[in-house]
């Protein structure tokens, strides 16, 4: 089964890429559910690619980058130099916070990717970004969900609220209302939330984390009051950088609050 890529995606005319999308995606295919993901042997473009953009990244969280998760990315510790191994970044984790990470084929349907969640199993990503634009991503490639989301997860506070996240995905996915507004605030929050923390504006969503872009211009955006049940009824739109965003007056308070407010939904 080929892998599909949107019209304007920038390796969408690229043969050699797409047969390297369709060869990752196949292995992933190929495991059964539990299973390790199996270790891809990375090329030097994609090698190149991770350390472009892991290294911009680094340098723009020292400024922009929420406290906890700068404590998350110094535990786990990848690489630059090479793009790291599902199975080890599991491994890792695992020790660090319970938490896994399995190679998915795709984007994996909402009731199995948030069920996963749950039981503190991340559905991940394997392939790389297209080479051209290494500091930009249409879809969440491995970049976006090691550098976005696996090193806030190797942060307690931060492994606890996505876990409870996931379980609340899991309970209202078959209810569209619900699970819109569910989705709404996650949206807001794990991957686009910005916290007051010393006098400044930090990020600690894992779209915005690993957004060279966006991490650049985010303070632009409107900043509206710290809110869950708001977020939950405020669209968004994933093509662009978001022109709204909720800023929560600490991080300890966000991971209460929403504790509180994915704990709840659903029941
Ligand atoms: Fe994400």
């Amino acid at each position: 089964m080929a892998v599909e890529l949107a019209a304007d995606h920038p390796g969408v005319a690229d043969p050699e890429y797409r047969r390297r999308r369709d060869e990752i995606a196949e292995a992933a295919r190929r495991l059964a559910p539990g299973d390790e993901a199996a270790r891809i042997a990375y090329t030097p473009d994609e090698t190149a690619t991770w350390t472009t953009a892991s290294t911009a990244l680094d340098r723009l969280h020292a400024q922009h980058a929420c406290q906890a998760y700068r404590l998350g990315a110094a535990r786990l510790g990848l690489p630059r130099d090479e793009v790291p191994q599902l199975a080890d970044v599991s491994a890792r984790l695992q020790h660090l916070t319970g938490w896994r990470f399995h190679a998915a084929p795709g984007l994996a349907p909402i009731r199995e990717f948030y069920g996963a969640l749950a039981e503190r199993r991340f559905l991940s990503t394997q392939y790389v970004r297209h080479p051209s634009v290494p500091l930009y991503t249409p879809e969440p490639d491995v970049i976006h969900e090691l550098i976005g989301h696996a090193n806030a997860l190797a942060e307690p506070r931060f492994a606890e609220l996505y876990a409870v996240a996931g379980a609340a995905g899991r309970r209202v996915a078959d209810d569209d209302t619900t699970l819109q507004r569910f989705s709404r605030t996650f949206w807001f929050t794990l991957e686009f939330g910005v916290v007051h923390e010393d006098d400044d504006l930090r990020a600690y969503g894992a779209g915005l984390l690993s957004s060279f872009g966006e991490l650049n211009v985010y303070r632009e955006a409107e900043i509206r009051e710290w809110d869950p049940d708001a977020m939950s009824v405020t669209d968004y739109d994933i093509n662009v950088y978001q022109p709204v965003l909720f800023a929560a007056p600490s991080f300890d308070t966000m991971v209460a609050d929403l504790l509180g407010w994915f704990g709840a939904l659903g029941r």
